[in-house]
């Protein structure tokens, strides 16, 4: 059921009034195949007070550099939403500023290529204090980048944080290895990684349709 459904999507606490699941504005959505605003359940920020947002899902990818794991991880999720009708927004961040305005590594730009995507015109930047607020979701690439975005979180974020392939099943706390002094096989393996993971993500946010 409708209980069921929302608390195996993962993508927030079920919102409960007199003992009710309740999904606002679930008459919003027609099919999942268009473009509408999905509704989903969030808690907001620390707040022990339960509320509702009703919009579509905006995920931050974060690393280190943002011009190699994170941008891939933007690309396919972007990719794999657009394949499944799925509006999104997405972006991505560093941690550290050695990259900002530089496009991606040109072993991503490779890599992003052989999947049918360009992404030779992003340009890295630092995570943001805004960014807590502006994402549904801040998704780290590596442990270290979620040690680092949690330090950073506000009182008042109301991104959902977590690891990257959390998203997937059988990924539970893995990172995604910085392919930064690797060779163009190891970017590949960067892809396949966060490709499950968007995959992984657009089936949790297309079952949060009702
Ligand atoms: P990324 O990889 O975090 O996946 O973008 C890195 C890129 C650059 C550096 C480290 C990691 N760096 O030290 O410059």
């Amino acid at each position: 059921g409708i209980r069921d459904l929302v608390r195996s999507s993962g993508l927030g606490d079920v919102y409960k009034r007199q003992g009710q699941v309740r999904i606002e504005n679930s008459a919003l959505v027609m099919s999942p195949r268009v473009c509408v605003p999905l509704p989903y359940c969030v808690r907001y920020g620390r707040s022990s007070i339960r509320s509702v947002m009703t919009q579509r899902p905006a995920v931050l990818f974060v690393c280190l550099g943002n011009i190699c794991r994170s941008p891939l991880a933007e690309a396919a999720f972007r990719k794999r939403s657009a394949e499944a009708g799925l509006c999104v927004d997405a972006d991505s961040a560093g941690t550290a500023d050695y990259h900002v305005g530089s496009p991606p590594d040109p072993r991503s730009i490779a890599e992003a290529s052989l999947h049918g995507a360009d992404i030779s015109n992003y340009a890295g930047r630092q995570l943001h204090m805004r960014d807590f607020l502006r994402f549904t979701h801040i998704l780290a690439l590596d442990h270290s980048n979620l040690a680092d975005v949690q330090a950073l979180a506000p009182p008042d974020a109301t991104a959902r944080i977590g690891l990257l392939m959390d998203a997937v099943e059988d990924g539970k706390n893995a990172a995604v290895a910085d392919p930064y002094h690797g060779n163009q096989d190891a970017f590949a393996e960067t892809w396949n990684d966060v490709d499950r993971a968007a995959r992984a993500l657009v089936e949790r946010f297309m079952r949060a349709v009702i």
